[in-house]
């Protein structure tokens, strides 16, 4: 699946004038996928004349309960999948009796019996079933000719494990094949899971769109089905939909024709068989949306969208690019695409990011559609890296895929890393692939330094519950995997890696996997070619970052000569509990630059390592490129000699490693390593930083010092201190956009230009907030648009802070009407920069009302105004008045919702929000936190942590930006 809740740099940017990071250094809010799970139904009426609820009781046993094997989490392995044939009919209009959407199915699945049992159970949850002549929910029939099926004595749903069960008067036999059909009804809810609906405002009023989700757990949501990823089969899926209507799946279309169903007409699409796969991958749609297309090596692609978008040519970009990224895994898995066509398509409402269904993968509007003159070119990025995500899955994920939820992060750390690869192919000239390391690397190690951090592989049997899956879907999984193989394909060597990559997937190919199996063939291929420098197998030296939690910072010793290694924690009070198989040492690939001369790699694979002793001027500079999943600390004399180069000869330092000196420094004096000032000062060169990555590292960190000091006397020498830092930069913009009316050339130097303007605004420099608010009152007073669609999160959000309500009445008429969902975005995002207290308390009332907020959008809405200084105290009061509706809407398994907690309390550093925190915990003890319980421990522990922080570095802090303002 894709990024869901991802801070564009547009939106990030939003945050930072109102004195909160979108990215404190601590907070998770790289990755989301969310699952929405209502957790009460509220249906007004009981029952459905379309079935007939069963009546069959479970029996009763005398045993415990969990020894029935319906009380298990997970499916016996007696019964084998292996073809479905499914017709579903979704209705686009609610039930005149009851008021629900809902859709009908009949469903058959054929299966080989693999060991003799009495017992079927399939996946089934919230279905309604029409029982057969036998009064059951199902009916078997026998396949082989010659065997007699046994007969059904009881059927019954048990709720809590989503099972049908069919107990049976006799055994199935061992290796007979059989066939299961059932015929049931579930609702279309707006629920974003399973088979459910999305709306959107068309020509003539309101339109409705079935649609799914199906990963991890919800395929048994649409119909019953062994709901397991190993338990691949084939699929044969017919849709019924009306006309007017196009109906899509992963398949290609076999046929569309006529049907008269009662005294209906309607049309009935059946689909080409799918190949041999998962359930979590299957994707059913019926729109009215329209499509473009193209053809390459006789694969088609399709863009499909809302028909208003799709003619606004908002699905061009798209189409452009897919074809050749397409192409380019094709040659780095070595392996052809193997579906004839390729669908991709943008819904109103979707949770995540996006999802690789195979052959149909579904997207937010905001991750597939581009408009040049509303899109940002961080929109475009997030277009690029997403299709590149998801195609990278049609391989990794779809034709091989991970035997269990527990291995999720393999897939899902294996696409992050190789979006940016794909990502680099459709546009060369971006250097996407640095960004690695600011959207990953150090995003994750700010999670991944707290002592409630989680080792990235999990064991099978801890993964049981959808809410414990559904847990996997974090910042580690995503952005840690990512972080470890890029650092994996670098020490083996490109070439290395992919030869292992691709006979992996040769020999697991519509078939499932361990993580293991990848380490195998990568092996193979490192003795193929002679295994170098390693100093162990793969598997011994990847052991280290998989099955521990955290990473190691290294540290040199330039002096000495001494390279050591040692657990980084954040707070190094904080108490690690976790065992680890290897005492929290790793094997670690070293490389490094000696006074601009790049030197070879060495490892270090025990507590210290002697190393070469530096003389005179010379400095070291270690982790180039921060290949490495690990932080620098250096003696004081090597970072004095660094921070020179920086002053005098910033260029010497490639311009990811500037970006990891402002980073580590900033982390290693969080974790009490070097001193804070050390950490301050490697900002003072910003004034001659024109690069992109060093400022937004520079940016990122500060951010928690805004947190921190917003509301405290540190702000105005701060406000003072930056605002001198990046007045230059400001102007460099000035000067080569003349006067701000061209824009950058290059992608990052775009980037940087947002952090200029914002940066300057925020530290109030005149000239910039002049700008942005006459910007705001020429689109105002002319209703014509003159800011550039890069520049308008920024300049919307500092209009909007600077203005009243008729600010912001103006932008919330314009994000009711924006025909783009980017737009809607930067506009939904900005209206939380207000500084009226009844704006933003009206604002977050509306995120309970999805007919003004969406759902998929209210949580992030919430944390946009928490950003907000004067947000905080009211989303916090907020939630506290809400929680359990917004815990019942947004709670289950959902991973907004952990970005929800920790976004509304990363301010808190006082005694009194500590004890606010720990009330709430109990308050709502019995509601319960669900996904969000260990964001609310990991509050907690950040809350106590900046007190001490606090105290510790508050003195020292006021007096350096003190003294620096005033050397003015
Ligand atoms: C399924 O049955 C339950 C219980 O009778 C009922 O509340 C619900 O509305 C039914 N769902 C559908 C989609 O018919
Ligand atoms: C699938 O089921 C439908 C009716 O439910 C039937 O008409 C069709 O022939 C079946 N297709 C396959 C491939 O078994
Ligand atoms: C499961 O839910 C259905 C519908 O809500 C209900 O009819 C049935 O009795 C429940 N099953 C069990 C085992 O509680
Ligand atoms: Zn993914």
């Amino acid at each position: 699946m894709g990024k869901g809740f991802f801070i564009s740099k547009g939106v990030g940017v939003v945050c930072i004038i109102l004195g909160a990071g979108a990215v404190a250094t601590i907070i998770a809010l790289s990755v989301v996928y969310s699952q929405e799970k209502a957790k009460n139904e509220n249906h007004v009426s009981p029952t459905n004349g379309a079935t007939t609820p069963t009546t069959s009781k479970p029996p009763t046993t005398t045993t415990t309960p969990s020894n029935n094997p319906w009380d298990k989490y997970r499916l016996p392995q007696s019964l084998v999948p292996e073809i479905y044939n499914i017709t579903l009919w979704p209705r686009l209009t609610p039930d005149p009796k009851t008021g629900l959407y809902i859709f009908t199915g009949v469903s058959s699945v054929e299966f080989k019996c693999a060991e003799e049992t009495n017992l079927i159970l399939i996946h089934s949850n919230k279905l309604n079933y029409t029982n057969y002549e036998n009064n059951h929910m199902a009916k078997l029939i026998p396949l082989d000719s010659g065997s007699k099926a046994p007969s059904i004595v009881s059927s019954w749903l048990q709720n809590e494990t989503q099972y049908l069960v069919l107990k049976l008067d006799s055994k199935l036999m061992k290796d007979h094949r059989y066939r299961l059909h059932t015929t049931f009804t579930g609702e279309l809810a707006d629920d974003l899971g399973g088979f459910y609906r999305s709306e959107y405002k068309g020509d003539g009023g309101k339109k409705i769109v079935a649609t799914t989700q199906m990963q991890p757990t919800d395929a048994r949501k649409a119909f019953p089905c062994f709901d397991e990823p190993a338990m691949k089969a084939v699929f044969h899926i017919t849709l019924i939909h009306d006309h007017g209507t196009v109906a899509l799946s992963n398949g290609e279309e076999k046929e569309t024709r006529i049907v008269s169903i009662g005294d209906q007409t309607l049309l009935q699409t059946d689909f080409e068989p799918t190949e041999k796969m998962s359930t979590y991958l299957l994707a059913f749609i019926v729109s009215d949306f329209g499509y473009i297309n193209n053809t390459i090596d006789n694969v088609m692609i399709r863009i499909f969208a809302r028909k208003s978008a799709i003619e606004a040519g908002q699905g061009v970009y798209a189409l452009s690019i897919t074809g050749p990224i397409l192409k380019f895994f094709e040659k780095y898995y070595n392996s052809t695409y193997p579906l004839p066509k390729s669908d991709q398509i943008a819904l109103p409402d979707f949770n995540a990011g996006a999802m690789e269904n195979w052959g149909l993968i579904t997207y937010r509007e905001t991750a597939l559609l581009y408009d040049e003159a509303f899109s940002s070119n961080g929109n475009k990025e997030r277009i690029a890296t997403i299709i590149s995500h998801e195609l990278a899955h049609m391989w990794f994920g779809n034709l091989v895929t991970l035997r269990w939820w527990n291995d999720l992060w393999l897939n899902e750390g294996f696409a992050s890393y190789v979006e940016y690869l794909g990502a680099h192919e459709a546009e060369p000239e971006w250097n996407v692939k640095d960004l690695i390391v600011l959207n990953d690397v150090h995003r994750v190690f700010a999670i991944d330094a707290l002592a409630s951090s989680h080792p990235l592989s999990s064991k099978e049997e801890d993964i049981q519950k959808p809410a414990q899956i559904s847990e996997l879907f974090d910042a580690i999984s995503y952005s840690k995997g990512a972080s470890v193989l890029r650092m994996l394909s670098d020490f083996l060597s490109e070439g290395v890696f992919t030869m292992g990559l691709r006979t992996y997937l040769a020999e697991f190919a519509y078939g499932n996997a361990v993580y293991t199996d990848l380490w195998k063939h990568l092996q193979m291929a490192v003795d193929n070619v002679g295994s170098g420098d390693l100093p162990g197998t793969v598997h011994n030296i990847m052991n280290t970052w998989v099955l521990q939690m955290g990473f190691p910072v290294v540290t040199i010793n330039a002096t000495t000569g001494v390279i050591s290694q040692k657990h980084f924690l954040l707070d190094p009070d904080s108490e690690v509990t976790a065992p680890s198989p290897f005492n929290y040492e790793w094997i670690i690939p070293i490389n490094w630059m000696k006074t601009g001369d790049i030197q070879i790699r060495r490892w270090l694979s025990g507590k210290t390592v002697e190393s070469m002793k530096l003389t005179g001027s010379d400095w070291l500079l270690a982790n180039l490129n921060v290949v490495g999943y690990y932080r620098v600390n250096y003696d004081q004399g090597n970072w004095d000699r660094l921070l020179e180069v920086l002053s005098t000869a910033h260029a010497t330092i490639p311009v990811i490693n500037r970006a990891q000196l402002v980073d580590d420094a900033f982390n290693l004096a969080r974790a009490k390593l070097i001193p804070t000032v050390l950490a301050l000062k490697t900002t003072k060169y910003l004034g001659k930083e024109t690069e992109y990555m060093p400022w937004e590292s520079a940016l990122n960190n500060l951010d928690f010092f805004y947190l921190m000091f917003d509301r405290s006397e540190v702000y105005g020498p701060m406000q003072d201190y930056l605002r001198k830092q990046v007045i230059p930069l400001f102007n460099h913009y000035k000067n080569i956009t003349d006067n701000w009316a061209k824009v950058p050339k290059g992608h990052m130097d775009q980037y940087n230009q947002v952090n200029a303007i914002s940066l300057a605004c925020r530290t109030g420099h005149q000239e910039c907030q002049t700008l942005t608010q006459a910007w705001f009152k020429q689109w105002m007073d002319e209703k014509i648009n003159p800011i550039h669609p890069n520049l308008r999160s920024t300049a919307y959000c500092n209009a909007i802070a600077a203005g009243g309500a008729k600010e912001w009445e103006f932008a919330w008429s314009e994000f009711q009407n924006a025909t783009i969902a980017s737009e809607a975005e930067k506009l939904r995002a900005a209206l939380a920069c207000t500084k009226q207290p009844w704006l933003l308390n009206r604002y977050l009332e509306y995120t309970l009302d999805s007919k003004l907020i969406r759902k998929q959008d209210a949580t992030s809405t919430i944390v946009y105004i928490a950003n907000n200084v004067i947000g905080q105290s009211l989303a916090w009061d907020f939630i506290r008045a809400h929680w359990s509706y917004i815990f019942t809407q947004y709670g289950g398994g959902s991973f907004s919702f952990s970005n929800l907690i920790n976004g509304v309390t990363k301010r808190f550093s006082s005694d009194f929000e500590l004890k606010q925190l720990k009330q709430f915990k109990a308050n709502n003890a019995e509601v319960g936190f669900g996904s969000g319980t260990l964001a609310v421990d990991q509050s907690i522990e950040r809350t106590i942590a900046n007190m001490k922080w606090i105290a510790d570095n508050k003195k020292s802090v006021l007096s350096w930006f003190k003294a620096e303002a005033k050397l003015l």
